[in-house]
């Protein structure tokens, strides 16, 4: 059986930097169950959060931070995040990541929630392909091993302790067993749960699953951010309006031309993104529409196509000037704040595992994440998790008292076989921007009933598994929670409550 000193999962910028780290220190294999340039990464827009900026400070990202949380962020999970932030930054500048300059200087760009300009940004809306390219490039370089098309199937738990994993080489269809010395999860989110997601195809949650049912903790799964502004064309896939586009000034207009954000929040179209999105819902289900507009016609059109080049030319592609005429945009599900728990060193509760990036669960975004913020946590985190795992003195995260296990399956096995498309129907429908009691049992009923239909056996119905795996984990979480806050919405408990300011935290 293969031996290495480090198995990574996953191939966007938390797999490929932690790898380009972890080189140093003994034999590097990543696994990644597509090709190595697809990732969540590759499509990230806005760019990374960092107060390098004059006038800025980690005190105001730190209080930035807190306030998009909405009561419930681990302070000093985040004060690591934002006291290393321009370090982080440094260090992929080192890596070849070429951030966007004027005179020699960081431009920075602004987004929902930021009280400051603070987002670097490369390409202008096009930072996570350069931060892929550059990365994915040095690590083929590197002699990093590189497994494409291998799907992680679990787990492999000796004594307590993360000792390897078994893996499905998609090719092949062969089962192999891998043994590591440290296995870092790094697998992303899990935005394939919904039918509208700004998220690739490769997002459906495998860490979490695979996690969970080796015995690790996984916390804040009812979190699900939904970004505010997806392009609604018809017939045109679901496509990213970066919150860049109001960080420069762009508008969001309902169907009568009013720009309504001021009715909703004081700080109008740059609110916390939980609060745009469902300000949008609202909107829509007033005027009885499937789409606002985000109007940039007032800007310079010139300065549009410079700043943003992918989301200019994607439009025009589909026949849409933005220059000349607003862009219809709906809420999209986008980004998973919960995940595998870990301490600030990237340590799951598994001696031997540590996750870093969407799939795991620091603490830091709280109830609702702070654009740019996601990066930013992958590489200070990623590192810390390589630095731990040099120390003769380890602590994986201490098991949090009161953690659960999902109830076991109550449903029946009446109804439709379960599919992809049958489960992001449903998450969207009962599960999604506002949820209440009646709909989340409703989901979990059919969830339960579906779980217990599928048969892993290639990456199609591997992928399914772990799933409706998750989406079990994020409806009894929202069950769970019976108050609003962030990017948790129901209709039966409107409001937040002192005392739901805590996690939730499962283990099977
Ligand atoms: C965006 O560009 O609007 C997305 C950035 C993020 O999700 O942090």
């Amino acid at each position: 059986m293969a031996s290495y000193g480090y198995i990574i999962v996953g191939s966007g910028i938390a797999g490929l930097y932690a790898a380009l780290l972890a080189r140093e220190h003994g034999r590097v294999l990543i696994l990644t169950k597509g090709s190595i340039e697809e990732s969540n990464t590759r499509w990230a827009q806005g760019g990374i959060a960092a107060a390098i900026g004059e006038g800025d400070s980690p005190e105001l990202h730190l209080q930035d931070t807190l306030r998009a949380g909405a009561g419930l962020v681990d302070e000093d999970a985040a004060r690591v995040l934002v006291d290393n932030a321009a370090d982080a930054i440094a260090d992929l500048v080192r890596f070849g990541v070429p951030f966007d300059t004027a005179d020699g200087e960081m431009l920075l760009g602004r987004e929902g929630a930021h009280s400051v300009n603070r987002v670097i940004h490369a390409g202008g809306d096009a930072t996570g392909a350069h931060i892929e390219f550059s990365l994915s490039q040095l690590a083929r370089l590197s002699g990093v091993t590189i497994l494409e098309y291998v799907q992680v199937l679990d787990l492999v738990v000796e004594d307590g302790a993360v000792v390897g994993l078994k893996a499905l080489d998609t090719r092949s269809n062969r089962v192999e067993s891998f043994r590591g010395t440290q296995t870092i999860l790094a697998s992303g989110g899990l935005g394939q749960l919904y039918r509208v997601s700004t998220n690739p195809t490769v997002a459906t949650g495998d860490g979490v699953a695979i996690a969970y049912r080796a015995g690790a903790e996984v916390s804040d799964m009812e979190f699900v951010q939904f970004h505010p502004t997806a392009l609604r064309l018809p017939g045109v896939p679901v496509f990213l309006i970066s919150e860049a586009v109001r960080g420069e000034g762009g508008v969001l207009r309902n169907a009568e031309g009013e720009s309504f954000m001021a009715r909703y929040h004081e700080m109008e179209d740059l609110a916390p993104r939980d609060i745009v999105a469902r300000a949008i819902l609202n909107e829509l289900s007033e005027a009885n529409g499937d789409h606002v507009y985000l109007d940039v016609t007032h800007l310079d059109a010139a300065r549009v196509r410079a700043r943003f080049p992918q989301i200019y030319k994607h439009c025009m592609d589909n026949g849409l000037d933005i220059t000349a005429s607003a862009i219809p945009v709906s809420p999209a599900a986008h980004y998973m704040m919960g995940g595998v728990r870990t301490t600030t060193w990237g340590e799951t509760t598994l001696p031997g595992l540590y996750a870093c990036g969407e799939c795991a669960n620091t603490g830091v975004h709280g109830a609702n994440r702070l654009a740019s913020n996601s990066l930013l946590e992958t590489v200070v985190f990623a590192r810390r998790a390589v630095q731990r795992s040099l120390e003769a003195e380890r602590s994986p995260a201490r098991p949090w008292p009161g953690s659960v296990a999902i109830p076991p399956a109550e449903g029946g096995a009446e109804g439709p076989h379960p599919s992809l498309s049958g489960l992001q129907e449903l998450m969207w429908r009962d599960v999604g921007i506002v949820r209440s009691g009646e709909s989340l049992s409703r989901a979990r009923g059919v969830l339960a009933a579906w779980q217990g239909m599928v048969e892993p056996s290639d990456r199609p119905s591997q992928e399914l598994a772990n799933l409706l795996l998750c989406a079990r984990l994020v409806t009894e979480a929202a069950l769970a929670r019976q108050e609003s806050r962030g990017a948790h919405f129901r209709t039966d408990y409107p409001e937040p409550a002192d005392s739901w300011r805590h996690r939730l935290v499962f283990r099977r």
